[in-house]
């Protein structure tokens, strides 16, 4: 691999001296372990869907078994997944920073398994079930799902306390974010030092909100990806590459610089 970008002293100052430090992720943070990003999950019996009509509560109202199926398929691909040398390189930061808040459009767990404990699913999570009429919680088997690499059909399971259907753990299009987990993320923004966006278009509001949040309150902001986004602007530094590129780089980089530098460790 070519030899990585310097990081600039700016960005590692900021980094040396930061207490708080958010990372907010998108489905380009998992694409390196294999989850399809969210628009290119849309292969053999999903095809000729479009992502956001399938991700609807109308969608599972209409055709349960479609959505169903749909999101087996992903927790296959989700559970059979990696966490990769970026979401290490975060488990890693957690350790070292003083405060490190990991917020996340994703709805797989490769942050919790590479070792980060403080992370808000914004958008819920895949194994999160429950009931779509009573809420109950409802525990998916523990083994692997086995699904076809095409897909099919599959009938959601039902509620052991009142016969509803089972649904995704996570928020559909046309669904409110989970204030328990929003307000938190919007403090953690508001209150941080450097903001690491990571793997996201910056498309889908109001999750896309967070890193103005951050800019307002004066935050250090940086961006990771290997293409342009809307809201690069917005951005103190840009650094162009993956995931799992970027994050073990930048901070080896500012790892290595602090120690040359006089009395820093
Ligand atoms: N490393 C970093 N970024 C990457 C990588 C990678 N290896 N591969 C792709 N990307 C970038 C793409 O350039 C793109 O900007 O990740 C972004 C993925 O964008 P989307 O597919 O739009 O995913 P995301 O931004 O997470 O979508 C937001 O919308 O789809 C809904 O609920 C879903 O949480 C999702 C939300």
């Amino acid at each position: 691999m070519a030899d990585a970008a310097p990081i600039p002293l700016g960005l590692i100052e900021s980094l040396r001296s930061a207490r708080r430090i958010c990372v907010f992720s998108g489905a380009g943070m998992s694409a390196e372990s294999g989850v399809p990003t969210f628009r290119d999950a849309l292969t053999g019996l999903w095809e000729r869907f479009d992502a956001e009509r399938l991700a609807t509560p109308e969608a599972f109202h209409r055709d349960p078994s479609l959505v169903w199926g749909w999101y087996e398929w992903r927790r296959m691909k989700m559970r059979l997944a990696q966490p990769h040398a970026g979401h290490r390189a975060l488990a890693g930061l957690e350790r070292r920073a003083a405060q490190l808040t990991v917020i996340t459009q994703n709805v797989d767990d490769l942050h919790e398994r590479a070792g980060n404990t403080n992370v808000l699913h914004l958008h819920g999570s895949l194994e999160a079930t429950r009931c779509v009429r009573c809420a109950a919680p409802f525990a998916l088997p523990a083994d692997i799902p086995q699904e076809p690499e095409g897909g099919r059909r599959i009938e959601p399971p039902r509620c052991a306390s009142c016969g509803g259907r089972v649904r995704p753990g996570v928020v559909w299009f046309g669904e409110s974010l989970p204030m328990p987990i929003l307000q938190p993320a919007h403090d953690a923004a508001a209150a941080c030092d450097v903001w690491i966006t990571v793997g996201t278009s910056g498309l889908v509001y109001p999750a896309a909100e967070l890193p103005l949040v951050a800019a307002r309150a004066g935050a250090t902001l940086v961006q990771i990806n290997p293409l342009p986004t809307p809201l690069d602007a917005h951005y103190d530094h840009v650094l162009s590459g993956t995931a799992a590129q970027c994050l073990p780089e930048l901070f080896a980089q500012e790892r290595d610089r602090a120690s040359l530098q006089p009395g820093r460790s």
